[in-house]
């Protein structure tokens, strides 16, 4: 079969690569359909993740068909259409029994990372029963793709965490495909205004046709007075960090109302200053989440029920067998005014 293999920081090549085998009972092979580029993977491709050896195939998202099931898999079966999870949880372990997938002893995040991936005609995934979903007739493969990682990220670090509710003034710093995910199952709660801020124009053109009631451009605009303006002087209920940088994790604090909740979201590769010298007394919550996918199912009614339409999200489409194309406009975002790609196994 044909995959895109890590080779090293910087390098990465669509190559001849054995096609997967089922190695536990537990595990399944699923056909690829669609699979997608997330920034994560850029960041190993950067050399940001150093668990990940030369040789790996890339990709913790997708849709496909179950091709064999191992003999301990009862859930699913071949022919199966399915949604592979980014977590893989083996269910049986103590974070699985307390739904922190995102923990789980025997998986978790493994998927292109410690074991290979979705950027490939074929992927072995493990604990197929409790890891994949089954797809619904009728639904959208490709909005789909949607919710193996972005969408319970958005929704279950940004949304969940920051306890949106209705008629609250809610800020979410980063325009991204997470920022975005955020936006948009913030309105499940029906928040007063939402506040999206950002650097880049386009993305807080998508922000406001997504449902966000205002925007700030931070590289123009100051931030701070703005909020201040809008919330006289009282600041967000919520702030859902979705970029990773120390200076949107510092205006989280500075933005956030008395009782509020930080978000974070971002993957931070630097230490941020806490300002418990102004917040101690301000009764506030600052959480943090690797996503566990428990709101998979619950996300998966949402859109089958037309509340959520993940397809928004899809700026460009390729073959899988130009995802080296792909990853060139996925990782020019800006200029290629790219949010999600999809890349179809045809
Ligand atoms: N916690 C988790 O489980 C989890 C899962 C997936 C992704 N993430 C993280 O979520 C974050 C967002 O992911 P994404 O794919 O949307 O990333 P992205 O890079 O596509 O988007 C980040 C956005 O932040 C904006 N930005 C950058 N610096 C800024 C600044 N100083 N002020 C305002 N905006 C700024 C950029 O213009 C961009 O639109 C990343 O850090 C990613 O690693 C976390
Ligand atoms: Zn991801
Ligand atoms: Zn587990």
């Amino acid at each position: 079969m044909k995959a895109l293999v890590f080779k090293g920081p910087g390098q990465k090549s669509w190559q001849e690569a054995p096609k997967p085998t089922l190695q536990s009972p537990t595990d399944a092979i699923i056909k690829m359909h669609k699979t997608t580029i997330c920034g994560t993977d850029l960041h190993i491709l950067k050399g940001d993740v150093p668990e990940v050896t030369a040789g790996r195939i890339l990709g913790h998202e997708g849709v496909g068909i179950v091709e064999e099931t191992g003999g301990a898999v009862s859930n699913i079966k071949p022919g199966d259409h399915v949604l592979i999870s980014c977590i893989s949880s083996c269910g049986k372990c103590d974070y699985c029994k307390k739904g922190m997938y995102s923990h789980c002893s025997n998986g978790g995040w493994i998927l292109g990372h410690l074991i290979d991936g979705t950027q490939a005609e074929y992927v072995r995934t493990p604990f197929a029963d409790t890891s994949l979903y089954k797809i619904p007739p009728g639904m959208d493969e490709e909005a789909l793709v949607m919710l193996s990682d972005i969408l319970p990220t958005g929704f279950e670090c940004g949304v969940l965490n920051g306890k949106v509710s209705p008629g609250d003034t809610i800020a979410i710093i980063g325009a991204g495909p997470v920022g975005l995910a955020a936006l948009l199952t913030a309105q499940f709660y029906t928040p007063g205004e939402i506040i999206m801020i950002d650097l880049d124009d386009n993305r807080l053109e998508v922000a406001r046709r997504f449902g966000a009631t205002r925007t700030i451009n931070s590289s123009r605009e100051p931030v701070i007075e703005r909020i201040n303006e809008l919330t006289g002087n009282k600041g967000v209920d919520c702030a859902i960090e979705a970029v990773g940088v120390p200076a949107t994790f510092e205006l989280c604090q500075s933005i956030i109302a008395p009782g509020g909740h930080i978000a974070n979201i971002g993957v931070h590769g630097k230490s941020v200053t806490l300002h418990l010298e102004t917040l101690w007394a301000q009764n506030i919550t600052i959480t943090t989440r690797l996503v566990d996918t428990v709101t998979t199912p619950m996300l998966l009614k949402t859109v089958a029920a037309g509340k959520l339409d993940p397809l928004a999200l899809i700026t460009h489409r390729f073959k899988l067998s130009e995802i080296i194309q792909a990853y060139e406009v996925f990782g020019h975002a800006d200029r290629e005014k790219a949010l999600k790609v999809i890349l179809t196994n045809e």
